[in-house]
């Protein structure tokens, strides 16, 4: 039978942009992530997907953009296995699951009190996989998480939600509460955040998007002196892009001989503190 979830916030609700783009790209006969809780969630849950619209040019970008976190985040948790992992405004994306982490890992999933009860009932619990229901901005969910272990931090498709003020002050909270640790989260630049703002598969959350857009990758080496860019990951020039439909192929290929072209496609930022 078909869960109904309560109704959400637009913002809250931008969860689903995402989920069904995992699901949909879990469908295509290469899926970038192959994400079947994705998919599972769409077809277990009482929801209008398709009035999304989404187009497949969003599904690759957002698929290959989790499995760039994901590598990040497996990459870590595979060279420190006892360490702290958390996903910041998660919705209803099964990171944890797809990473399969030892039992020596704490995994925390924060997102708003309404994601977080919506997540209890769709994602199966593991006791190392914490949910944190909270606005990451503010902050006391922090002191839930421990503070003596390193830490691997994502942020898939929140940064945009943000101000530049609120961006930087989750940042610096999160680099003074660990002793070290990685971050990772898709950026835009200010083009990039004028096509979110304009575009139709973006349309549903086109009014919700705060942050201004970022051009250089190492302007938040300038906010906190301990952050320092690990790479730029550019989607346009990976090796996945080869499985995308053939047009979108053949234009990210032509993309990727342009770095300032690339940057206006998808763009995942890693940084080590
Ligand atoms: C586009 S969705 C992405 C969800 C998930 N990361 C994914 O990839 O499917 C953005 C998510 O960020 C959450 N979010 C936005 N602002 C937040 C905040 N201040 N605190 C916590 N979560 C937030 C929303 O509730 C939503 O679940």
């Amino acid at each position: 039978m078909a869960i109904t979830l309560p109704t959400f916030t637009p913002l809250e609700d931008s969860l689903f942009l995402t989920l069904y783009a995992r699901a949909l790209d879990n469908r295509r006969p290469h899926p970038d992530l192959g994400d079947t809780t994705a998919d599972q969630i769409v077809h277990t849950t009482d929801y209008n997907y398709d009035q999304l619209h989404i187009d497949t040019n969003l599904i690759v970008n957002v698929a290959l953009r989790a499995k760039k976190l994901d590598d990040v985040a497996g990459s870590f948790i595979a060279r420190h296995p006892d360490k702290v992992g958390l996903d910041l405004g998660a919705g209803l994306d099964s990171r944890f699951e797809r990473l399969a982490p030892p039992s020596t890992v704490d995994w925390y999933d924060v997102d708003f009190p309404a994601v977080a009860a919506a997540r209890r009932r769709l994602i199966p619990e593991h006791p190392n996989a914490h949910v944190i229901g909270a606005d990451a901005t503010e902050k006391d969910w922090l002191d839930a998480v421990p503070t003596d272990r390193p830490a691997v931090i994502t942020a898939d498709g929140l940064m945009g939600f943000l101000s530049q003020e609120e961006l930087i002050s989750l940042w610096n909270r999160l680099v003074s509460h660990f002793p070290s640790g990685e971050l990772v989260f898709n950026s835009y630049t200010r083009f990039a955040i004028w096509i979110a703002r304009h575009a139709r598969g973006t349309k549903s959350v086109a009014d919700l998007v705060q942050f201004p857009g970022m051009d250089d990758p190492r302007t938040p080496e300038g906010w906190n002196p301990k952050l320092r860019l690990v790479r730029e990951i550019l989607l346009s020039r990976e090796p996945e892009v080869d499985q995308f439909p053939p047009a979108l192929r053949r234009y990210h290929r032509l993309a990727a001989h342009s770095t300032a072209w690339s940057r206006t496609g998808t763009i995942v930022l890693h940084y080590r503190f």
